[in-house]
């Protein structure tokens, strides 16, 4: 927890009501021990949605399809979105929640490999949603960033890793260790890299929201 359990809990009391449909898939993902975005990244998304209303959604990192269809609820009624999985165990639940959502496309791949295909087809994103594999995002950023077109914004989540992203690599267990020095290098990219102005704000497991200059 980053932010005092106090503070979060007040400010989750704070929040609208999801949709029941939502609310019944976040139920079943936290039951079931699928990592799903939490109540703080869903303000943070819904407020970026609302005020940008992005057209072209990219999602790296699609579990089940909550946070894909919680995307789909806030963003413009024109917007479509594209999502990217590859764990067959989630794979197949993202399969049976998207069906039939004629706005979304579930590219059912490794990430890297589904990036260089965008890159490859011109695809151009308003904004894009990173939220799969921590160690690959150092990998990820410079392929996503050729995706996202200027002014186009660019969600990370997890980045503060429960906040043991501030303390020293010697306090961190040793199989912890390698995240830990990769989520600090991806930080200090997307805050010293010229295309990108971010900002890093202690919400849910920690948000970088950049934007592509
Ligand atoms: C934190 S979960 C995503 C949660 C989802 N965004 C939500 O909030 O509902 C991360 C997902 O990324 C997927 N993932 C990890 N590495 C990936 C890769 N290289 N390519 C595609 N998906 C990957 C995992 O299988 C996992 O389902």
């Amino acid at each position: 927890m980053i932010v005092d359990e106090h503070i979060s809990g007040y400010l989750d009391s704070l929040a609208k009501d999801l949709p029941e449909s939502l609310s019944r898939l976040e139920s079943e993902a936290l039951s079931t021990g699928v990592p799903i975005i939490r109540r703080g990244m869903q303000r943070l998304l819904r407020f970026l949605l609302l005020k940008e209303k992005p057209e072209a959604i990219l999602e790296i990192g699609t579990a089940v399809g909550f946070s894909t269809l919680f995307i789909y609820e806030y963003a413009p009624a024109c917007a479509h979105i594209t999502t990217v999985e590859k764990v067959e165990m989630r794979l197949k639940k993202a399969r049976k929640n998207l069906e039939g959502y004629e706005r979304i496309s579930l590219i059912e791949e490794d990430a890297t490999v589904a990036l260089k295909k965008m890159a490859e087809s011109g695809k151009i994103y308003d904004l894009v949603f990173l939220d799969a594999a921590k160690g690959q995002y150092t990998v990820w950023l410079e392929p996503i960033l050729g995706l996202i077109r200027p002014g186009g914004i660019l969600v990370t989540d997890n980045v503060l890793l429960e906040g043991s992203i501030a303390r020293s690599k010697f306090s961190i267990e040793r199989r912890d260790r390698t995240i830990h020095k990769r989520m600090r290098e991806y930080l200090y990219m997307v805050t010293h890299d010229e295309r990108l102005e971010t900002v890093i704000l202690p919400v849910g497991d920690g948000a970088a929201v950049s934007v592509r200059k």
